[in-house]
Formats: C-alpha cells, sequence, structure tokens
C-alpha cells in the first residue's frame, strides 16, 4: 500500500514536505484614498476597510509598517469628475498627492499606482466614451499621461487597469520618453468582467452610469483569450502580468504560469474579500483559515504577488505562527 498518510503524521514532517509558503513580501495592500480633510468613511460592503483623506492616511501606513508590508496599491477618489477624466492626470490630483505623501514618509514602501480613468471620469467607463461606444485609441493618451504624472509623483510601479489595447506598449513608451525608464509596469492582463467588483464600486465609487465593461473586460467564460491577453501584454513591455478576479480565475494563474516564467500576480478582489467576510461574521467559517487557504491556493496555482484586502490580517496571522 501507498501510506501517503506517513508525511502527514505530525507538524514537523508535514513542514518538512510543505509544497508553497506564502511570505509577508508576496503581499499587496489596496488603500483607497478620498479627496477632502480629516475623513476616515468606512465602507459598508468592505467590513475592514477605509476610504482615509491624504491627512488621515498615516495611522493606516503605521499600521501597513507594523504588519511588515511591503507594497500598496493606491486608488483615488477626486471630488471633481468629468467626461474626460482630468483629474487622473492632474499632477496636483487627489491621487498624485497621495503618492507623494506616502514615498516622503515611507519611501521604502512600494507604491504602485492604479491606472485607469473609472474613478475619474463622470460616466463612470475606464475610457473616453462617443455615444455609447467606449473609445481606445482616443483613450491611450490619457493613460499615458496618467502614468507619467503618477511617476512623477513617485510611483515605484503602474498598474493599468483599464483593458484598452495597446495600453501597455503606450504607457511604456510614454514613460521612456519621459525619463521614467526604470519605473515598472504591472499590467492587469487577464482582468474578467466580473460581478465580484460590485464592493469595490463602492468603495472607489466608479460603477459605470450606463451599460457595463463587457466590451473590454475579458467574458469569464475564455481561458484561452487570457493567454493571449497576457502574451500581448508582455510584448508589449510588461514586467509583471495580473490575474482578476483570482479565486474563481485560479486555472488561469495555473495555466498562465506555466507559460511564462514572469512574475504573476493574483488579485483577491472585494467581493471575494467581502463574501469570506460576511461569513465569518455570521460565525458561518473560520475567517483566518479560510483566508490562510485562500492565499496558499494562489501561490500553489502559481501567483508569485497576492493583492489583498486580507493582507493586513494575514500579516498579523504569520506572525503568530
Ligand atoms: C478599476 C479597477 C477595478 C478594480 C481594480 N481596478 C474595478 C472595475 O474594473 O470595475 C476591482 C478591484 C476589486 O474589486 O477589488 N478599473
Ligand atoms: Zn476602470
Amino acid at each position: 500500500m501507498v501510506r501517503m498518510r506517513r508525511l502527514r503524521v505530525n507538524e514537523a514532517m508535514r513542514s518538512m514536505v510543505r509544497e508553497n509558503y506564502l511570505n509577508k513580501s508576496d503581499l499587496v495592500y489596496p488603500i483607497f484614498i478620498i479627496e477632502g480633510e480629516n475623513i476616515k468613511n468606512p465602507v459598508d460592503s468592505m467590513p475592514g476597510i477605509f476610504q482615509y483623506s491624504i491627512d488621515r492616511i498615516g495611522e493606516e501606513l503605521d499600521r501597513i509598517i507594523e504588519a511588515g508590508i511591503g507594497a500598496v496599491l493606491v486608488f483615488g477618489i477626486p471630488a471633481h469628475k468629468d467626461e474626460m477624466g482630468s483629474e487622473a492626470y492632474n499632477d496636483e490630483g487627489v491621487i498624485q498627492r497621495a503618492v507623494r505623501y506616502i514615498k516622503e514618509e515611507v519611501p521604502d514602501l512600494l507604491v504602485i499606482a492604479d491606472v485607469c480613468l473609472c474613478e475619474y471620469t463622470s460616466h463612470g467607463h475606464c475610457g473616453l466614451i462617443h455615444g455609447q461606444e467606449i473609445l481606445n485609441d482616443e483613450t491611450l493618451e490619457l493613460l499615458g499621461k496618467m502614468s507619467v504624472s503618477l511617476a512623477k509623483a513617485g510611483a515605484d510601479i503602474i498598474a493599468p487597469s483599464d483593458m484598452m489595447d495597446g495600453r501597455v506598449e503606450f504607457i511604456r513608451n510614454a514613460l521612456d520618453r519621459n525619463g521614467f525608464k526604470n519605473t515598472a509596469i504591472m499590467a492587469y492582463s487577464a482582468k474578467f468582467a466580473s460581478g465580484y467588483y460590485s464592493p469595490f464600486r463602492d468603495a472607489a465609487h466608479s460603477a459605470p452610469s450606463f451599460g457595463d465593461r463587457k466590451t473590454y473586460q475579458m467574458d469569464p467564460a475564455n481561458g484561452k483569450e487570457a493567454v493571449r491577453e497576457c502574451e500581448a501584454d508582455i510584448a508589449e513591455g510588461a514586467d509583471i502580468i495580473m490575474v482578476k478576479p483570482a479565486l474563481a480565475y485560479l486555472d488561469v494563474v495555473k495555466e498562465v504560469s506555466e507559460r511564462t516564467d514572469y512574475p504573476i500576480a493574483a488579485y483577491n478582489v472585494s467581493g471575494e474579500y467581502s463574501m469570506v467576510k460576511a461569513a465569518s461574521q455570521n460565525g458561518w467559517i473560520d475567517e483566518k483559515r479560510v483566508v490562510m487557504e485562500n492565499l496558499i491556493a494562489m501561490k500553489r496555482a502559481g501567483a508569485k504577488i497576492i493583492i489583498t484586502y486580507h493582507a493586513l490580517d494575514a500579516a498579523a496571522w504569520m506572525q503568530e505562527e
């Protein structure tokens, strides 16, 4: 008989044969920064997550450093929105000021800046619109401007999440031309049109005012196409590729990890977070066990980097062990 249980007899044996580990350095913590003063707004659909004004991010940064987290993904919520998303590429916009503030306070914390127009446009779409149509090439220009403006503010990594075609190459060229050859690009490569983003859209005030995102984000039914998206972004110059959401798309993470040696990020999105939170608040599941199980599943599938709202909790639990 093959006795598989011999390798499970005690923790020392189990840890000796353990194949995957989660490290604090794998984790990226998303933060929402809202225009205004003295604001710390709870996001109702995301227990434990808040919108902070710049003058209040300090307390969040303290917790991040204390937990030993090395990277944040920043999202801005401007006071003013318009058709063109002007605040996205205003050097004095809320997100640019936030990036400058974070890099001044904690220079060693990696700042990953999300690049997309949906938080900044009055219509809530990720690109410019003409009637009901979301324009591709016209949007690239603005994404390039936003990327340069965030790199200028000090962002270490630019993370385009808009899903316009050709944006990685366009952004890479714009960064290079403006003297930011060393600013990396983490591309949201295989980003699916997902129902799991709803809590985020509350948090970031970014729900589209008409239609949906299905003409630019991917069809959840498609795995092969996800590989093509990743290959295209690599060819265009991405340094890190991302699969998003994570849990319902671990097959995509696995497939992509077998086909490329580029670092892969998995984005454990808002709806995935909120489901775990809701079930654990009801006493139906053990939050710590389920979160750690979900995160190790992403590593097992082949992700190196995990973007998660659980990052602070997970880091604290890792400390205990
Ligand atoms: C903006 C953006 C979204 C998310 C990250 N960047 C929302 C969307 O595309 O509608 C989702 C993150 C999450 O749900 O946690 N394009
Ligand atoms: Zn968007």
